[in-house]
């Protein structure tokens, strides 16, 4: 199976970005399932339904997200009725949505996705780990899904890696998003699982992670905030990782995806 999966689209210019390289991206790389952060998609600030259309028109079929989920207060209201988008799994219960579901390729393959928030410099949720066990075991590699994908949303490298090992011969692919700047760790662990520990953004990197750099820089400056921080608008570059899986659901292949933009283009070959 072949899973491209995308790092936190900002904004419109990361909307735009990603429907300009799509297109490209999809007759190279034949994807059975594209996976797409969605958390800073609405003027960098959360996820509308408007939006969230826009990416199932350009052919995203899974929409993960991480601390942001919410900050469009909509989704609240249509999230339970919305199964491809997922929310992180380690918020307390009773929260709307969901942080893992099962998904149908169009060839009839199933891929679970998990959606978990790292606890390292972020907000105090549940713990990741236990979250992520409990998807696994629910929905076991190999028994009940085709394709396990992790989308692990932190600030530390740490946690993130030490997902990655925790997950490693029972997933596909973890990967990490909401630092926005890709890592060049693509690697398949021991045990089989792919790992980056940051897919980096959908976004102008001609900014402060994807953010118009004025106020960004001024308040590390001044340690003022001035106005609220908005997408930076110049050309975006898509940032993501590509991943085969074998006959197990392991890995058999990953690479980084970058492409249009500033930051240098990499584009796996079948
Ligand atoms: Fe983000
Ligand atoms: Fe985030």
């Amino acid at each position: 199976m072949n899973i491209l999966f995308l790092g936190d689209v900002i904004g419109k210019p990361g909307r735009d970005g990603a429907a300009a390289e799509l297109p490209a991206l999809k007759r190279a790389l034949k994807p059975d399932l594209i996976i797409a952060n969605g958390e800073n998609a609405a003027g960098g600030f959360g996820l509308t339904r408007g939006v969230a259309e826009e990416f199932f028109a350009m052919g995203i079929d899974v929409i993960t997200t991480g601390n942001h989920w919410a900050d469009q207060k909509e989704i609240l209201t249509y999230i339970d009725n919305e199964d491809r988008i997922l929310r992180p799994a380690n918020y307390p219960s009773g929260t709307p949505g969901r942080g893992a579901n099962l998904y149908r390729t169009a060839s009839g393959q199933s891929v679970l996705v998990i959606n978990v928030m790292g606890r390292v410099f972020m907000d105090a949720l549940n713990d990741p780990f236990a979250a992520v066990e409990a998807e696994l075991n629910a929905c076991a590699l190999g028994e009940s899904a085709d394709a396990v994908v992790v989308d692990i949303h932190a600030e530390a490298t740490s946690e993130k890696m030490a997902m990655g090992h925790f997950c490693d011969g029972r997933a596909s692919l973890v990967v990490g998003t909401h630092q926005h700047v890709p890592t060049a760790d693509a690697q398949i662990l021991p045990g089989g699982t792919a790992y980056q520990t940051d897919a980096g953004a959908c976004a102008d990197y001609d900014s402060v992670i994807g953010m118009d750099k004025a106020e960004p820089l001024q308040r590390f400056l001044r340690k003022i905030s001035s106005q609220r921080y908005t997408p930076a608008t110049g050309p975006a570059t898509l940032c993501g990782v590509f991943v085969q899986t074998n006959a197990k659901g392991l890995a058999a292949r990953i690479e980084p995806v970058r492409a249009g933009g500033r930051l240098s283009p990499h584009l796996p070959k079948l």
